[in-house]
């Protein structure tokens, strides 16, 4: 168990401006979220120097919205914690500099805490409706996301070895790469996943990059072999037509094909590796955790395997304030603290091997 505490939680890493308040680590009692998905859908991606601008405009609005949605004191309040990294430096100093302002003015601890352990803990919040209430040690987990894809070991709590990570490209960058040579909207992931489902047919076949034995991940053949795929469809005369081109169910069938191929190598190397270690339960967390296809098939080969699956909703698997709360929860238990030197760690790693 966690002591009990209420933390106020900071996220501003990359294109969400989010502020939450969470109880003991799992309950929730607001959770805003800004997106800034819509803004930079013009631009076809994030334009770092729009973000921070964007968290600027939009941070205090939130804050305004999650604290009366919390109905919290600030004597109830233990800590602020807020994401130091990594991220985009220019996004992650409006969200610290915004931490400290509050945790300066109210005389509150100031927990600094990385990106990639929030989309961990978000496996930590309440959630009724799943297995198990919460993740059991030792434990795998599958951390998915725009800037990063890896394979973890947990012992104990706040405890980490890599046991694998991408060698080139996340998940979530192939995706939205992938997306963008489809014509589809940014970001790519959602738009793929959405096209995926209209597929009738399955049978395009993109490479899986197995690296033999270990548990790393490359996903830029894959993204080369689909870029090489579009560019070469043709109009059945051997005429290459391109992109613009494509029918809706070509792309349906393209976007299939792409995300089997990123879901087959993520879930068989998750579950070998539970295996190995002789997980008690499987975590899957970050952005790409939002995929169906891909929390449904990780459920079913966990459920094979007889090992519980914990993945937070989608809206907590996307970058939310809630999840750096569930982390600030165990970092503030365990006395991490800043000072009001803070300063953004834009590669900031978690875990070493
Ligand atoms: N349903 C989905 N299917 C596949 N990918 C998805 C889905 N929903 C979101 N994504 C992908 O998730 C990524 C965004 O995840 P997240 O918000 O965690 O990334 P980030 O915060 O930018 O990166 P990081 O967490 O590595 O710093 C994007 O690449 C997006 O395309
Ligand atoms: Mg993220």
């Amino acid at each position: 168990m966690t002591p009990r505490s209420l933390i106020l939680a900071v996220e501003s890493s990359c294109d969400e401006t989010a502020i939450a308040v969470v109880e003991d680590g799992s309950r929730i009692l607001a959770n805003v979220v800004a997106s800034q998905v819509a803004m930079h859908a013009a631009s076809g991606g994030i334009v770092p120097e729009v973000a921070a601008r964007a968290h600027l405009r939009w941070i205090v609005p939130v804050f305004d919205e999650a604290w009366a949605a919390a109905g919290a004191t600030w004597d109830d309040i233990s800590a602020v914690a807020v994401t130091e990294g990594p991220g985009l430096a220019g996004s992650l100093l409006v969200g610290i500099n915004f931490a400290k302002t509050l945790a300066y003015v109210h005389g509150k601890p100031l927990v600094p805490i990385n990106h990639l352990e929030g989309h961990l803990y978000a496996a930590w919040l309440a959630d009724e409706t799943r297995e198990v209430a919460e993740p059991i040690f030792p434990l795998v987990a599958l951390i998915v996301s725009g800037g990063h894809t890896f394979l973890v070991e947990m012992r104990d709590h706040l405890q980490y070895r890599l046991l694998g990570e991408t060698v080139d490209d996340a998940a979530g960058e192939a995706f939205d790469k992938v997306g963008r040579l489809l014509g589809l909207p940014y970001p790519g992931g959602p738009a793929i996943m959405a096209a995926a489902a209209e597929a009738t047919r399955h049978d395009v076949v993109f490479p899986r990059a197995w690296l033999g034995d270990t548990f790393d991940f490359s996903f830029s053949g894959l993204k080369t072999a689909a870029r090489r795929t579009i560019a070469t469809e043709t109009d059945g005369h051997g005429t290459a037509i391109g992109e613009s081109a494509l029918t809706a169910d070509r792309v349906a069938e393209l976007a299939d094909g792409f995300q089997e191929s990123v879901v087959d190598v993520l879930v068989t190397k998750a579950l070998r590796a539970a295996r190995q270690i002789g997980a008690k339960s499987v975590v899957l967390g970050g952005g790409v955790a939002a995929n169906r296809v891909l929390r449904d098939r990780l459920a079913a080969g966990a459920r094979g395997a007889g090992i519980p699956l914990v993945v937070p909703r989608p809206a907590l698997c996307t970058d939310n304030g809630a999840m750096i709360g569930a982390a600030g929860a165990r970092r503030w238990a365990a006395g991490s603290r800043a000072g009001l030197d803070l300063d953004a760690r834009p590669s900031l790693p978690l875990a070493r091997r």
